[in-house]
Protein backbone atom coordinates (compact mmCIF):
# COMPACT_ATOMS: atom_id res chain seq x y z
CA UNK A 1 0.00 0.00 0.00
CA UNK A 2 0.99 3.50 -0.52
CA UNK A 3 1.89 5.44 2.13
CA UNK A 4 0.86 9.54 1.96
CA UNK A 5 2.26 12.03 4.51
CA UNK A 6 0.23 14.68 5.52
CA UNK A 7 1.98 17.29 3.20
CA UNK A 8 1.88 15.45 0.15
CA UNK A 9 -2.15 14.62 1.31
CA UNK A 10 -2.51 18.39 1.51
CA UNK A 11 -0.19 18.77 -1.66
CA UNK A 12 -2.11 16.92 -3.71
CA UNK A 13 -5.57 18.34 -3.17
CA UNK A 14 -4.12 21.57 -3.19
CA UNK A 15 -2.59 21.25 -6.94
CA UNK A 16 -6.16 19.96 -8.26
CA UNK A 17 -7.88 22.71 -6.78
CA UNK A 18 -6.13 25.21 -8.25
CA UNK A 19 -6.17 23.87 -11.52
CA UNK A 20 -8.13 23.99 -14.77
CA UNK A 21 -8.87 20.83 -15.24
CA UNK A 22 -10.84 21.44 -19.11
CA UNK A 23 -7.86 23.80 -20.04
CA UNK A 24 -5.07 21.21 -18.44
CA UNK A 25 -6.21 17.82 -19.52
CA UNK A 26 -6.77 19.93 -23.37
CA UNK A 27 -3.20 21.02 -23.71
CA UNK A 28 -2.52 17.88 -21.89
CA UNK A 29 -3.51 15.20 -24.31
CA UNK A 30 -3.01 17.40 -27.19
CA UNK A 31 0.84 17.96 -26.53
CA UNK A 32 0.75 14.09 -25.88
CA UNK A 33 -0.81 13.32 -29.46
CA UNK A 34 1.88 16.19 -30.73
CA UNK A 35 4.49 15.34 -29.19
CA UNK A 36 4.10 11.09 -29.51
CA UNK A 37 2.44 11.14 -33.06
CA UNK A 38 1.94 6.89 -32.75
CA UNK A 39 -0.73 7.40 -29.77
CA UNK A 40 -2.85 9.24 -32.28
CA UNK A 41 -3.45 5.49 -33.44
CA UNK A 42 -6.19 4.90 -30.19
CA UNK A 43 -8.11 7.86 -31.26
CA UNK A 44 -8.90 7.21 -34.60
CA UNK A 45 -12.84 7.81 -33.45
CA UNK A 46 -11.72 11.41 -32.77
CA UNK A 47 -11.35 12.39 -36.79
CA UNK A 48 -8.54 14.61 -38.02
CA UNK A 49 -5.59 14.48 -36.26
CA UNK A 50 -3.71 16.26 -39.36
CA UNK A 51 -1.44 18.34 -37.33
CA UNK A 52 -0.82 20.12 -34.16
CA UNK A 53 -3.58 22.78 -34.97
CA UNK A 54 -6.12 19.91 -35.85
CA UNK A 55 -5.12 18.04 -32.82
CA UNK A 56 -5.63 21.83 -30.57
CA UNK A 57 -8.83 22.58 -32.91
CA UNK A 58 -10.65 19.55 -32.28
CA UNK A 59 -13.77 18.96 -29.83
CA UNK A 60 -13.16 15.75 -29.24
CA UNK A 61 -9.63 15.92 -28.20
CA UNK A 62 -10.85 18.92 -25.52
CA UNK A 63 -13.55 16.62 -24.15
CA UNK A 64 -11.34 13.52 -23.80
CA UNK A 65 -8.70 15.26 -22.34
CA UNK A 66 -11.02 16.46 -19.69
CA UNK A 67 -12.46 12.82 -19.15
CA UNK A 68 -8.72 12.23 -18.32
CA UNK A 69 -8.60 14.85 -15.82
CA UNK A 70 -11.73 14.01 -14.07
CA UNK A 71 -9.82 10.28 -13.83
CA UNK A 72 -7.28 11.96 -12.18
CA UNK A 73 -9.26 13.68 -9.43
CA UNK A 74 -11.37 10.44 -8.70
CA UNK A 75 -7.40 9.49 -7.66
CA UNK A 76 -6.97 12.34 -5.88
CA UNK A 77 -9.93 12.09 -3.92
CA UNK A 78 -9.17 8.49 -3.23
CA UNK A 79 -5.37 8.67 -2.38
CA UNK A 80 -5.93 5.52 0.21
CA UNK A 81 -7.36 3.29 -2.71
CA UNK A 82 -5.94 4.29 -6.32
CA UNK A 83 -5.41 0.96 -7.44
CA UNK A 84 -9.07 -0.18 -6.79
CA UNK A 85 -10.51 3.08 -7.90
CA UNK A 86 -8.76 3.13 -11.13
CA UNK A 87 -9.41 -0.61 -11.38
CA UNK A 88 -12.00 -1.09 -13.47
CA UNK A 89 -10.40 2.07 -16.21
CA UNK A 90 -7.03 -0.27 -16.08
CA UNK A 91 -9.14 -2.92 -17.28
CA UNK A 92 -10.68 -1.09 -19.88
CA UNK A 93 -7.69 0.02 -21.38
CA UNK A 94 -5.95 -3.06 -21.55
CA UNK A 95 -8.32 -5.38 -22.48
CA UNK A 96 -10.83 -3.18 -24.34
CA UNK A 97 -8.62 -0.10 -26.01
CA UNK A 98 -5.46 -2.63 -25.75
CA UNK A 99 -2.95 0.44 -25.20
CA UNK A 100 0.28 0.22 -24.83
CA UNK A 101 1.14 0.66 -20.43
CA UNK A 102 4.35 2.18 -21.60
CA UNK A 103 2.09 5.36 -23.08
CA UNK A 104 0.39 6.60 -19.50
CA UNK A 105 3.69 7.45 -18.54
CA UNK A 106 3.98 9.59 -21.37
CA UNK A 107 0.78 11.42 -21.39
CA UNK A 108 1.02 11.56 -17.20
CA UNK A 109 4.95 13.63 -18.37
CA UNK A 110 2.48 15.83 -20.61
CA UNK A 111 0.33 16.36 -17.67
CA UNK A 112 3.22 17.37 -15.34
CA UNK A 113 4.36 20.04 -17.96
CA UNK A 114 1.17 21.75 -18.51
CA UNK A 115 0.75 21.48 -14.51
CA UNK A 116 4.03 23.27 -14.23
CA UNK A 117 3.12 25.84 -16.75
CA UNK A 118 0.40 26.40 -15.37
CA UNK A 119 1.35 27.02 -11.75
CA UNK A 120 4.12 28.81 -12.31
CA UNK A 121 6.22 29.93 -9.03
CA UNK A 122 3.96 27.76 -7.23
CA UNK A 123 5.25 24.68 -8.76
CA UNK A 124 8.39 24.04 -6.37
CA UNK A 125 10.47 21.11 -6.31
CA UNK A 126 8.22 19.93 -3.31
CA UNK A 127 5.04 20.35 -5.34
CA UNK A 128 6.45 18.58 -8.32
CA UNK A 129 8.39 15.28 -6.56
CA UNK A 130 4.60 14.55 -4.40
CA UNK A 131 2.93 15.29 -8.15
CA UNK A 132 5.78 12.56 -9.98
CA UNK A 133 5.05 10.31 -7.11
CA UNK A 134 1.02 10.50 -7.44
CA UNK A 135 1.25 10.32 -11.19
CA UNK A 136 3.53 7.32 -10.55
CA UNK A 137 1.20 5.87 -8.99
CA UNK A 138 -1.92 6.32 -11.31
CA UNK A 139 0.63 4.95 -13.75
CA UNK A 140 1.14 1.62 -12.03
CA UNK A 141 -2.41 1.41 -10.99
CA UNK A 142 -3.71 1.62 -15.25
CA UNK A 143 -1.26 -0.59 -15.61
CA UNK A 144 -2.30 -3.29 -13.34
CA UNK A 145 -4.34 -5.34 -15.20
CA UNK A 146 -1.15 -5.95 -17.79
CA UNK A 147 0.84 -7.55 -15.02
C1 LIG B 1 -10.67 6.38 -22.15
C2 LIG B 1 -8.28 8.04 -18.26
C3 LIG B 1 -4.09 7.32 -20.54
C4 LIG B 1 -6.49 6.05 -24.55
C5 LIG B 1 -10.37 6.89 -20.89
C6 LIG B 1 -11.36 7.27 -19.90
C7 LIG B 1 -10.70 7.75 -18.83
C8 LIG B 1 -9.28 7.66 -19.12
C9 LIG B 1 -11.29 8.28 -17.50
C10 LIG B 1 -12.88 7.15 -20.06
C11 LIG B 1 -13.30 5.77 -19.65
C12 LIG B 1 -14.77 5.51 -19.82
O1 LIG B 1 -15.38 6.02 -20.77
O2 LIG B 1 -15.32 4.76 -18.99
C13 LIG B 1 -6.94 7.95 -18.53
C14 LIG B 1 -5.88 8.33 -17.62
C15 LIG B 1 -4.70 8.14 -18.26
C16 LIG B 1 -5.02 7.62 -19.58
C17 LIG B 1 -6.10 8.88 -16.20
C18 LIG B 1 -3.28 8.38 -17.81
C19 LIG B 1 -2.89 9.38 -17.09
C20 LIG B 1 -4.38 6.96 -21.84
C21 LIG B 1 -3.40 6.83 -22.90
C22 LIG B 1 -4.08 6.47 -24.03
C23 LIG B 1 -5.48 6.38 -23.67
C24 LIG B 1 -1.91 7.08 -22.72
C25 LIG B 1 -3.56 6.21 -25.42
C26 LIG B 1 -2.40 6.61 -25.86
C27 LIG B 1 -7.82 6.05 -24.24
C28 LIG B 1 -8.86 5.78 -25.21
C29 LIG B 1 -10.07 5.88 -24.52
C30 LIG B 1 -9.75 6.20 -23.13
C31 LIG B 1 -8.66 5.46 -26.70
C32 LIG B 1 -11.48 5.71 -25.11
C33 LIG B 1 -11.90 7.03 -25.74
C34 LIG B 1 -13.29 7.00 -26.27
O3 LIG B 1 -13.76 5.93 -26.65
O4 LIG B 1 -13.90 8.08 -26.34
N1 LIG B 1 -9.12 7.14 -20.40
N2 LIG B 1 -6.38 7.51 -19.70
N3 LIG B 1 -5.63 6.67 -22.34
N4 LIG B 1 -8.39 6.30 -23.01
FE1 LIG B 1 -7.38 6.79 -21.35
Amino acid sequence: MVVWTDFERATIQDVFSKIDSEAIGHQALSRCLVVYPWTQRYFAKFGNLYNAAAITGNAKVAAHGLTVLRGLEKAAKNLDSIKTTLADLSVLHSETLHVDPDNFKLLADCITIVIAASLGTCFTAEVQAVLQKFLAVVVSALGKQYH
